[in-house]
């Protein structure tokens, strides 16, 4: 049998945990009903794990379950709250028209805004500096009587920058702007408190930590008016129609419970680990970092390479490993993050992004090290 490959690609999705699995076992064929057949006991008990489900995960996050609302993942959330508060707007009859968000926002983001600036609201994208994080000032200064929002991500999914949450929060504040934040690729990784932070409106989603995929949350402050995007039968508060997938939500709780139980102990180990990855790499020469090496998510690096065609040295790694050259949504297209930081359309494809993981050994690093220069130093001679 052929060696497994090591898979350092968990920013594009993680395993679901073995003890996640075993929490949504039940609720497959033995616990099956719909929560919402409130006339007999096992729909009942299928709406009481939901309600468990949304309080242990509102205990995670610091808030009350009431504004835990349950979708299909991350981009449904950003839908719902991007478009959802853009039509409260509308229906309120509010006069504020302007979206502002980052360059580098994940398509799940970017083309929900584009939408609503093709239907009467204007969007100014703002640049990044070169290191990937927001420069304050301009943001500031883009900020208007008529803004309505604010979107930005915790954590970028390409280059793992991790963005000045509270600064940013207390900026919405002081001018009754709603702050979206796309947590997608920070909740379980960083500690992040949503209310502390100023955030209203927050996303994210089981599939990138340790949970099942097909299922996410939306999390909405307390005041904040949000019209439904999906219409049906009144589910989660009349917010999001659908028969609720009972084993997915418990899941997502117990992936959320044991990310926040190992998350601290994960990020120390899995720095060490990038770090020495950068390290070995850095010594070929010609490796450049992209995106600030702090403040950063511990387990992600992305690089590009002087020389080299990333695609091309991807397919001479597929054997041993799963790298990917970005952004596993837009997978083709030179990154549009990395041309947001000032590299060339060439530069953005010579680039490789490394997310570890929970089960990342040393043992695999010290491989994929060996691997890469492999087929770095291979490359570079022909
Ligand atoms: C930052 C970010 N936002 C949103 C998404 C979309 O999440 P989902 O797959 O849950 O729809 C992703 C997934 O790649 C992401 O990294």
């Amino acid at each position: 049998m052929a060696d497994p490959v090591i898979y350092l690609d968990h920013q594009a999705t993680t395993p679901c945990e073995p003890a996640v699995v075993a929490a949504m076992e039940p609720w497959w064929s033995d616990q099956f009903a719909n929560p919402a057949s409130r006339s007999h006991r096992p729909g009942l008990l299928a709406a009481a794990a939901v309600e468990q489900a949304r309080t242990q995960i509102a205990r995670g996050l610091g808030v009350e379950p009431a504004g835990v609302v349950f979708t299909s993942g991350a981009t449904e959330a950003n839908n719902l709250a991007l478009k959802g508060l853009a039509e409260a707007e509308l229906q309120a009859g509010g006069q504020r028209r302007h979206l502002v968000a980052l360059a580098t926002e994940h398509r799940a983001v970017l083309d929900p805004l584009h939408y609503l600036s093709r239907h009467g609201f204007e969007l100014t994208l703002l640049p990044v500096q070169a290191d990937g994080l927001v420069d304050l000032e301009r943001l500031q200064a883009s900020l208007r009587p008529d803004t309505l929002l604010l979107s930005t991500m915790a954590a970028n999914n390409e280059i793992g920058v991790l963005q000045p949450l509270a600064a940013i929060g207390q900026l919405c504040r002081a001018r009754g702007i709603r702050f979206h934040c796309d947590g997608a690729q920070a909740i379980g990784h960083i500690p992040l408190q949503p209310a502390t932070l100023g955030i209203d409106l927050l996303s994210f989603s089981g599939h990138k930590l340790y949970g099942p995929k097909g299922i996410g949350a939306l999390w909405i402050a307390p005041g904040v008016q949000v019209a439904p995007q999906l219409h049906g039968g009144g589910q989660e508060q009349g917010l999001r129609a659908g028969s609720l997938p009972v084993p997915l939500i418990v899941g997502l709780a117990k992936a959320l419970e044991l990310a926040l139980n190992d998350r601290e102990a994960r990020a120390q180990r899995l720095e060490a680990l990038r770090d020495r990855l950068w390290q070995r790499l850095a010594a070929l020469g010609g490796v450049h970092r992209n995106g600030a090496a702090a403040p950063r998510l511990a387990h992600n690096l992305n690089l590009w390479i002087e020389g080299l065609d990333g695609a091309q040295l991807q397919r001479a790694l597929r054997p041993v490993l799963a790298v990917s050259s970005g952004s596993a949504c837009s997978s083709g297209q030179p990154s549009h993050v990395l041309q947001a930081l000032g590299l060339s359309r060439q530069q953005a494809a010579a680039a490789i992004r490394f997310g570890l993981g929970r089960h990342t050994t040393s043992a695999e690093i010290n491989a994929a090290v060996a691997a890469l220069e492999h087929a770095i130093t291979e490359a570079r001679q022909l």
